[in-house]
């Protein structure tokens, strides 16, 4: 048999290995692969995992796996899945993709938990993180992802984008932060007559009440099922005999000017900065005369992150605007009419800050307090002083 036969036999008896060998060859030399690789390790895979953590923990999954192992009639019942075949499908190809990605485990029948950063989520403590994930997920990679399409048609984000009750859990993130301003603000002993303007949970209110026995308060808050949850926590707090809650937009609020404090936390942002001085000066009309507003906010020019594409959202929303400069806001204060303006930190380093304003004058909205008159020049002549 000549070389050529012999070739030809081979080939002929192992055409198929042959060719595999072949097209393995071509794949796994592919110049695009190694990037592939690269990409599905760190983009890919954290963003599936991410993606998957939020849902479950959005949709109750976490905390029922939390509380024992499920089946799927049970989990299906959490989160209110659909009653067909079908729906049974689909709920199970999601959770197994959780399973693959080494979030849940599935043993005799029933999921559970599995990775330690699904446990951590699952914990009521840590509720807040695990609604900043989903705030994450659901708002700030959409403002990421669709900038550029934005861009292009003119469209804006809405309040109606947001899910406020999501908003309300995530804020509490920065809760440590806060209460450290409540706490350095409240006077401690005598009354104090609150108003709380964008309330979100209520934990506030909650927290300045625990720290003055003699505190009471009105909570409001734009978004109708903000406020009744928040009203439903002041009950189940045992507070809804000291703090009214209701659905109020702080800038047609009509009140007498009879709080002790004004507090704004985390919300100075839903304003469009050319409106923040009438909302300012409406906030301060609403104070006593000596009255004091806390308001609490991140502004911008730190290094973290997150606040950078919280900023981005209110840049592409048709409501509110920018993160505040400290500077920036320091002025509008003042031009809202409040003496005694000071910003400070928390914690050295982070972009969160406390400003405080006085209302040393009882005057209509919007006024800024007329400026001293200069003293009246001196005499110059004998005649002058004698007239
Ligand atoms: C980011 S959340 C902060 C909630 C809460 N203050 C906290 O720090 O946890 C902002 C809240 O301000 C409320 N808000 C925005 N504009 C408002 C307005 N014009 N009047 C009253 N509340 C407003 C929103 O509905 C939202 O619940």
């Amino acid at each position: 048999m000549d070389l050529l036969s012999l070739a030809k036999a081979v080939k002929d008896r192992a055409q198929e290995p042959f060719t595999d060998v072949l097209a393995a060859a071509r794949i796994v030399t592919d110049p695009r692969l190694p990037l592939l690789l690269v990409l599905d390790r760190t983009l890919f895979t954290p963003l599936y995992r991410a993606s998957f953590l939020a849902a479950a923990a959005g949709s109750g999954v976490l905390s029922c796996l939390a509380a024992r192992p499920c089946d799927l009639e049970s989990i299906a019942e959490r989160i209110g899945c659909g009653t067909g075949p079908e729906d049974r499908q689909r709920l199970r190809a999601w959770l197994d993709i959780g399973v693959r990605l080494g979030e849940l485990r599935r043993k005799e029948g029933c999921y559970r938990l599995r990775s330690r950063t699904a446990k951590a989520l699952a914990r009521v403590a840590n509720d807040p993180v695990a609604a900043a994930l989903e705030e994450l997920m659901r708002f700030h990679v959409p403002a990421l992802r669709d900038a550029p399409r934005m861009l292009a048609d003119g469209g804006r984000f809405t309040l109606s984008d947001q899910d406020g009750l999501v908003i309300a859990r995530s804020s509490l993130v920065v809760r440590g932060f806060v209460e450290a301003a409540i706490d350095r603000t409240l006077p401690r002993a005598a009354p104090v007559r609150l108003l709380e303007v964008g309330c979100g949970s209520g934990a506030y209110v909650r927290h300045a009440a625990g720290l003055n026995p003699r505190l009471t308060a009105l909570a409001v808050d734009l978004q109708g099922e903000v406020a009744e949850r928040a009203a439903k926590n002041m009950a189940q707090w045992g507070l809804a005999d000291r703090v009214e809650t209701r659905r109020g937009d702080v800038r047609t609020l009509d009140l007498q000017p009879q709080f002790d404090v004004v507090t704004l936390h985390n919300n100075i942002y839903y304003f469009p900065p050319e409106e923040r001085v009438e909302v300012l000066a409406r906030v301060r009309s609403f104070l006593a005369p000596g009255g004091t507003l806390l308001l609490t906010s991140s502004c911008r020019g730190g290094r973290t992150l997150g606040i950078e594409v919280l900023n981005l959202w209110f840049e592409y929303a048709s409501f509110g605007g920018p993160l505040p400069r400290e500077e920036e806001l320091l002025g509008q204060l003042r031009d809202a009419g409040f003496d005694d303006v000071r910003a400070a930190g928390v914690v050295p380093g982070q972009p969160f800050r406390v400003f405080t304003g006085v209302n040393a004058h009882a005057g209509p909205v919007g006024a800024r307090p007329a400026p001293p008159a200069p003293p009246a020049p001196l005499p110059q002549t004998a005649e002058e002083a004698a007239s």
